[in-house]
């Protein structure tokens, strides 16, 4: 499996504290079926974004963990104007392998007007924006005809693996639920922070993907759609003329 959302590198952010928690991490994901995951620090109000030093760590702990899992750049994105100015004039800095794919995180109390204009502006640059977690933001958690909107206009929709539990509480598990339904979730990740309450682990989403959905949707959720964002591909997506990654919806969605 892969995992494009995660808070693995130490000492950047709220996730790893020290060089052996970010090791422990990257043995559980390894442990637990993860083959490749995305390091994805935030870059926010709190949080400095720094290319050189998240470089730098992915390095040193592919090293130490002799690549498994492999481990890719990414950005925990926010919409600040700094952040959006930046990646307009230098997308991959902040995309996933520095290609074609964002990960765009909201903060919980506002979701700025002017998000449509900032996704269209990125999507012409060439940007594919990953609303990550919309399931657990309160604003956006039923907003479902927004979220809409932004999957009509080009962007995808990441969910978390533990809101298939209800580690984040009932209302995140009925939205994962709801939006799985309605087959507006392109991807499932960790969004890792440690190895306890936040683990890096796939495997559990995998088996309630599976049991509830078949593992066909598993496989697109977990494989298939996140080794196309890590590459910078086109993944599968729900529509009509999509020929046979339509097909695949259609038999186990319906
Ligand atoms: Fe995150």
């Amino acid at each position: 499996m892969i995992d494009i959302h995660s808070h693995i590198l130490w000492g950047l952010d709220d996730g790893a504290r020290d060089r052996d928690e970010s090791i422990a991490m990257l043995k559980l994901a390894a442990e637990t079926g993860t083959t490749d995951i995305v390091a994805t620090p935030h870059s926010n109000h709190q949080y400095q974004f720094d290319y050189d030093l998240a470089t730098e760590r992915i390095l040193d702990l592919s090293e130490a963990t002799s690549g498994l899992p492999r481990i890719h750049r990414g950005c925990d994105f926010h919409l600040s104007l700094d952040n959006v100015q930046s990646a307009m004039q230098d997308p991959t800095r902040f995309t996933i392998n520095g290609l074609s794919y964002l990960m765009v995180e909201f903060a919980e109390t506002i979701i700025p007007t002017s998000t449509e204009e900032i996704f269209r502006l990125l999507l012409e640059r060439g940007v594919t924006p990953v609303i990550t977690h919309p399931e657990r933001n309160p604003i956006l958690q039923d907003s479902f005809k927004r979220l809409s909107k932004w999957i009509e206009m080009g962007c995808l929709l990441q969910i978390t693996a533990q809101c298939l539990t209800d580690r984040f509480g009932k209302a995140a598990e009925l939205s994962a639920r709801a939006l799985l339904k309605m087959r507006m979730v392109h991807v499932i990740a960790s969004d890792a922070h440690d190895t306890q309450h936040r683990p890096p682990r796939l495997d559990l989403a995998r088996e309630i993907l599976t049991r509830e959905l078949g593992s066909d949707v598993a496989a697109m959720l977990l494989e298939d759609n996140p080794a196309a964002i890590i590459a910078g591909r086109e993944i599968l997506v729900d529509a009509p003329e999509q020929g046979d990654s339509q097909k695949k919806w259609f038999h186990f969605w319906k």
